[in-house]
């Protein structure tokens, strides 16, 4: 347990350190590789080079040094964490190496205003910060482990079945090497892929969701190829899942993670999936669910075009088995024949608050919303402002998590 003077040094220097946040997690990171280049192989370098992750880590520190006398009351957020980090195969070990590198550039930056009690005070509370993760993926590794079909780390897994869904997406069917079978999940979660792209010094690892049902002898991801080149390093992975790897090809994959599922909900109106992109693909298989249970739903989903637009027919398949869902899409770049069509098949334009209160019925329950950063935001702010109350809405950002009322 931290004294009340460490206490009271971390809250007052907390300040101080979110105002140069962003430089002391960049030299954190420059340092760490420099000395540990091995890191490189479960780290994102796309995510280093955009500077994403530097906000992302540099937030959940002060966060926690904030709340470091009552860190119960931001569990939530060290269990989502939690979940990537075990999805990538963070361990324990890793954590005095980074805790090493985070004092260190602390002192770098701060210079001779980081004084040997702010340093003290801040080693205690990484340690205690770093206990909190540590003891809740424990747990998660050991949980991954025990479950029926399951394992902790990477295990390898061979491509089945490639489907293209749309110009852009295409679906990977992944057995189990061995030929077990799979571990289930709760539609919504993600799986990592290990890959080592020829070229490469370092592994990549990417997290995806399943976009198909749990029970299946095959996982399904749906990967969307990313422009590529200059600007687009994501490209990478996306591009050689696309290009490279074929039906008998073997990838390494994480146990399934992630907290973004179907709540259990007593509301009787329908549960609403709001997804733009490639966020649809954790709400597919939250579909296949809702229609199991026989729960009402609206699906609403925005794609550049028709073109780009994945999964038309499965949803289709789904609605028109009638079991309640509505389904509605909205184009922001529609091509000729989309304008043609007219707002039969789509609405032409963004997914705003005024489309939105005219798609979702007053007693919508529970709403669900997985897409771009700046998408899961407007739609977040929209919900609230038609009065949506903030603990039934859900949402996952792909990539580094961000604010939703922030900037
Ligand atoms: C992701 C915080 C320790 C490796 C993240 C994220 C946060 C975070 C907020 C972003 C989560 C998201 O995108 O949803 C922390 C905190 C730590 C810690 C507060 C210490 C107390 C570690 C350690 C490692 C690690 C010890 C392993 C060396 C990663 C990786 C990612 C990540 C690889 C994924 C993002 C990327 O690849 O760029 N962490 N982390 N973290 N963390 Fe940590």
């Amino acid at each position: 347990m931290l004294q009340p003077n460490t206490i009271a040094i971390i809250k007052s220097t907390v300040p101080v350190l979110e105002v140069h946040g962003t430089a002391i997690t960049s030299r954190f990171y420059q340092q760490l590789f420099a000395n540990h280049p091995e890191l490189l192989n479960i780290f994102n370098h796309a995510n280093q080079k955009q500077g994403r992750q530097q906000t992302a880590l540099a937030n959940a520190v002060y966060a926690a040094a904030v709340h470091i006398d009552r860190l119960e009351a931001i569990l939530p957020a060290v269990k989502q964490i939690a979940h990537k980090h075990r999805s990538l195969g963070v361990q324990a070990k890793h954590y005095p190496i980074v805790g090493q590198h985070l004092l260190g550039a602390i002192k770098d930056v701060l210079g001779d205003a980081a004084t040997d009690e702010i340093l003290g005070a801040w080693g205690e509370a990484y340690g205690v910060i770093a206990d909190a993760f540590i003891g809740v993926e424990a747990e998660m590794y050991a949980a991954a482990e025990k479950q029926e079909g399951g394992w902790a780390g990477f295990k390898p897994f061979k491509i089945a079945r490639k489907q293209a869904e749309s110009s852009v997406m295409t679906s990977f069917y992944l057995e189990p090497e061995d030929g077990s079978r799979p571990a289930s999940f709760a539609p919504g979660q993600y799986i990592s892929v290990k890959l080592t792209v020829p070229g490469e010094t370092y592994t990549h690892i990417r997290q995806y969701s399943l976009s198909g049902e749990p029970g299946q002898d095959a996982y399904r991801i749906t990967v969307k190829r990313e422009g590529g080149g200059e600007g687009q390093p994501d490209g990478v992975v996306s591009n050689y899942l696309h290009e490279q790897l074929n039906v008998g090809d073997i990838v390494e994959l994480s146990a399934p993670a992630g907290d973004f599922t179907l709540a259990a909900s007593d509301a009787s109106g329908p549960v609403a999936l709001i997804s733009a992109g490639s966020g649809i693909t954790p709400m597919i298989g939250m579909l296949h669910q809702l229609k199991r249970q026989g729960r009402p739903a609206v699906f609403l989903h925005s794609s550049p075009n028709s073109e780009e637009h994945a999964f038309r027919d499965e949803v289709r398949q789904l609605a028109e088995s009638g079991s309640g869902i509505e389904v509605r899409y909205a184009y922001t770049r529609p091509t000729e024949a989309d304008r043609a069509a007219g707002d039969s098949a789509a609405h032409l334009g963004r997914i705003d608050e005024a489309w939105l209160r005219a798609a979702l019925p007053q007693d919508v329950a529970d709403c669900y919303i997985c897409g771009p950063a700046e998408f899961i935001k407007h739609v977040y702010r929209s919900l609230k402002s038609m009065n949506v109350p903030p603990e039934r809405i859900h949402y996952e950002f792909f990539g580094p998590a961000a604010s939703v009322d922030g900037e």
